[in-house]
């Protein structure tokens, strides 16, 4: 099993199929981290840990003439506050109104066949044909008071992933005050590490960064409620010769959906500490006598085969341990979305007219975007309202679905349950139910308030409210949104309570409130959104199998969040739009074929009026909707494989998909640049099967680099080896932003 635990030693070694992670609790009861990286035996690797006298390191508690024993040098499982280790901690709490100080120690440990599950908290799951899934739970308990941690370890060996999460008890008989909460630490020891995250902005997520971490404390986070476009809670820390081929990575992914804190420590010995969990800038959290807390879950995966590999492995972990929607393996709709197409100002007519040319060009459904509510021709009204405007549309939701199901697609709506416009008749009868801090006047985003989420009222007008909604007519799809950051956090529901305690207890009511959606409705596609792709993280995924992944339609821009995306996330959760030129978030101007090109990397659909395209835009998105269901496995649950990055080749960016048996692959590229009298661009492909013989794929012409080089010409044949390491010539771009697929098969 992938469990082990050395009775004489006190060594807890956890091994999956590509690394090996090892605890010890010491001769004083201390749990000290001993190992995380590549597969070893069970050797007590407590051994690297070398005892030594470093002046300013103190010694815990009863350990004072012990001068070379010190945990602020030693690698601590999971560090506090109170035992002189000065660098970050773990978690710091204590008795109400005293000091919060804490020396943990070994108490106990269970080891459990499954998974462990976090009530209330989205985390990775295991059926009962998982029989290679294992828990440990080893109990630390405070030295001197009766407060106990739990540490939660998800052991899936095939998956190659462990989960950590954490739960604080306390058994005194008065309160324990919660300041700070990591659902894990990590100590990796000569760490001259890099760190690739990704930041963003609003219509720029997830941008690709990799940097060395120098001497103190580097953070990841967000304190917007959200896990926000800004900071993405995935993180890998890698060494410095680590390619996408090759080299060892750790993957770290927070399975949560609000604020969060992500924060390395390189220290004075030139080890590395990293912690991650709730951001507690303003957390407290009050545990009364016999309460618990359950801090939310980290996935954390190692491989010693390089970036391509991590992201494969956590794609599958995904796929088969944490996305739950009977959609993940189905044939997920292509749709047209009327937002960029009619905004505010629709109609029953107008969108007839969309579905009607949707109908005709092979789409499988309309999805009714931001408006159909309530008084809301803009947005700074009717937030909250979810009943359907009639006058505005011109008939009820219902008859809208079933002229829609009439010419043959399925129909879906958006919402955005978590916020409130001022002018709404839910606010007027409730104005205590959106967060505003008394006395103060309120900050706006997008002249909109939050919902308080935490309290328990509000979560349930809202299931009421969808679910009248949702009853009302034959709805399929939900795109779910959420267009502002949680500001003004004061719960009238809660007024005892602290900003940082409301903060989490708004994401727990969010989580209630998609728990109810996907229970009641499994046949529903969820789709999540956060203004684009603001909340686009493990946590989502637990309920929604696709996340729109941006705002940002432009093609090009989309290159480079996609790629930053598809680092720590399976790209079939990526909605994908093709959308009208020039763009409507930059003006840019790109082929429809590079747009169609370019949404099909993700969960693919269309985002502009159809009834405004010309014919022979309408002529190249049915081939684009042919190629993209003809090859619609190979693109869902394929193998991505990032053959040029955006970042880093400013001439084009190219991916590729290939299957899981590896007989088939596309290949994906869009040209970035143009130049005179160009150098002939060359790519080598990855992931096929080196000894076998691959021939090029028809496709339509608008598509196909098989038309424009000789190369590359249908049936065509290379072997695996040749296109692995010699690789293939592109054809030369023809115009801006020019684009081309090439499909190949094994024969
Ligand atoms: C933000 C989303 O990301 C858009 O796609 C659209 O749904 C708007 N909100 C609607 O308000």
């Amino acid at each position: 099993m992938s469990v082990h635990y050395n009775k004489e030693k006190r060594v807890f070694t956890l091994h999956t199929s590509k690394s090996t992670y090892q605890m010890k609790a010491d001769e004083h009861g201390f749990l000290l981290h001993t190992y995380y990286g590549a597969p070893v035996d069970d050797s007590d690797f407590s051994y690297l840990i070398v005892p030594d006298d470093h002046g300013f390191s103190g010694q815990p508690g009863e350990l004072a003439l012990e001068r070379t024993y010190s945990l602020d040098f030693y690698p601590v499982e999971y560090p506090v506050h109170g035992v002189a280790d000065f660098r970050i901690p773990a978690l710091m709490a204590g008795k109400k109104g005293g000091v919060p100080a804490l020396d943990l120690r070994y108490h106990s440990h269970e080891i459990r066949s499954g998974k462990y599950s976090l009530p209330g908290l989205p985390a990775l799951f295991a059926g009962e044909e998982d029989t290679d899934v294992q828990t440990l739970e080893i109990t630390l308990k405070d030295a001197y008071e009766e407060i106990y941690v739990n540490l939660l370890y998800g052991v899936y060996e095939k998956a190659n992933v462990i989960t950590r999460a954490v739960t604080v008890e306390n058994h005194c008989a008065v309160p324990v005050e919660l300041k700070r909460v990591m659902s894990m630490s990590l100590e990796l020891p000569d760490a001259d590490l890099d760190m690739i995250h990704f930041y963003g902005k609003h219509t720029g997520e997830r941008q690709f960064e990799r940097r060395n971490l120098l001497h103190g404390i580097t953070e990841i986070s967000s304190r917007r409620g959200n896990s926000s476009h800004q900071h993405n809670p995935f993180v890998i820390l890698c060494e410095k010769e680590t390619s996408e081929q090759a080299g060892g990575c750790y993957g770290i992914s927070f399975v949560y959906s609000g604020s969060f804190r992500m924060q390395a420590e390189r220290d004075q010995f030139d080890s590395l500490r990293f912690v991650c969990g709730l951001s507690d800038e303003e957390f407290v959290w009050t545990l009364q006598p016999g309460e618990s807390f359950t801090a939310p879950e980290v996935v954390l995966t190692y491989t010693p085969d390089g970036i391509s590999d991590l992201t494969r492995g956590l794609n599958r972990a995904y796929q088969n341990h944490l996305i739950r929607s009977p959609w993940k393996n189905k044939r997920r709709p292509i749709l047209v979305n009327n937002w960029e197409a009619t905004y505010f100002d629709f109609n029953a007519e107008k969108l007839l007219k969309i579905a009607r040319e949707a109908a005709e060009l092979g789409l499988d459904m309309l999805v009714l975007d931001d408006g159909w509510f309530g008084k809301r021709d803009d947005d700074n009204s009717g937030l909250g309202d979810w009943k359907v405007n009639e006058k505005k549309l011109g008939c009820s939701l219902r008859n809208l679905a079933e002229q829609i199901h009439g010419l043959g697609l399925k129909f879906g709506i958006w919402v955005e349950p978590e916020m409130v416009s001022e002018d709404s008749d839910l606010y007027r009868a409730h104005p205590d139910w959106a967060l505003t801090i008394p006395g103060r006047l309120p900050n706006h985003s997008r002249n909109q308030l939050a919902l308080d989420m935490s309290n328990p009222e509000v979560v349930d007008y809202l299931k009421r409210s969808l679910d009248e909604v949702l009853s009302s007519a034959d709805i399929e799809y939900v795109k779910w949104d959420i267009n502002s950051n949680l500001e003004n956090v004061y719960s009238a529901a809660h007024p005892e309570l602290s900003q940082g305690a409301v903060r989490h207890l708004c994401v727990l009511g969010t989580y209630e409130l998609k728990e109810y959606l996907v229970t009641r409705y499994p046949h529903i596609l969820l789709e999540g959104c956060n203004g684009g792709g603001g909340r686009f993280d493990a946590g989502m995924l637990y309920y929604a199998p696709q996340i729109w992944c941006s705002d940002n339609t432009d093609a090009i821009e989309r290159l480079r969040i996609h790629y930053g995306t598809s680092f720590g996330y399976p790209m079939s959760s990526v909605s994908a739009h093709v959308s009208v030129c020039p763009n409507h978030q930059n003006g840019r101007v790109v082929p429809f074929r590079t747009r169609g090109i370019c949404a099909m990397q993700g969960t693919f659909g269309y985002e502009l009026d159809l009834s405004k395209m010309t014919e022979e835009e309408k002529a190249e998105a049915k081939q684009q909707i042919a190629v993209y269901r003809e090859n619609y496995d190979l693109f869902q649950q394929g193998d991505y494989y990032r053959i040029a990055s955006p970042f880093e080749n400013h001439d084009f960016t190219a991916w590729s998909y290939v299957s899981e048996d590896r007989s088939r692959a596309m290949l994906g590229v869009v040209y970035t640049d143009l130049h005179g009298n160009p150098k002939p661009n060359r790519i080598r492909w990855q992931g096929l099967q080196a000894d076998a013989l691959y021939e090029i794929e028809p496709l339509p012409e608008t598509l196909s680099a098989a038309a424009r080089c000789q190369g590359l010409a249908e049936h065509t044949r290379y072997t695996g080896a040749a296109l692995i390491h010699g690789g293939m010539v592109l054809p030369k771009p023809q115009e801006n932003y020019d684009s081309c697929m090439v499909m190949i098969r094994r024969v």
